[in-house]
């Protein structure tokens, strides 16, 4: 199962497998751009960005394939969220937006 929501001004995508829930903030590291924006793709685990290509596992937040770009993706992986009384990161989250 895979939902979006919004907490805290932060979009986050929920994926459950197994009985196990990963929750991630909406957001491509590679140019923080909303990942599940149109366009965007679930290929098993994955999840495929529809900006570059970047693919992300949803299970480990790792990169899987790098973005189709000349712009190097620093620090490539998913922002993992806990969701509890609101939410917090495990990393420094950003509010993704589509351009600049
Ligand atoms: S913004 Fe996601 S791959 Fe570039």
């Amino acid at each position: 199962m895979f939902q979006t929501m919004v907490i805290g001004g932060y979009p986050l995508m929920v994926y459950e497998k197994d009985g196990k829930r990963y929750v991630w903030l909406a957001g491509c590291p590679h140019k923080r751009r909303p990942i599940t924006a149109d366009g965007f793709r679930l290929d098993g685990d994955n999840i495929v960005c529809p900006f570059h290509k970047a693919v992300f596992s949803l299970i480990t937040g790792e990169l899987v394939s790098p973005p189709i770009s000349k712009t190097p993706c620093n620090n490539c992986r998913l922002i993992r969220a806990y969701i509890d009384d609101g939410v917090r990161f495990d990393g420094e989250a950003f509010v993704p937006r589509e351009k600049g």
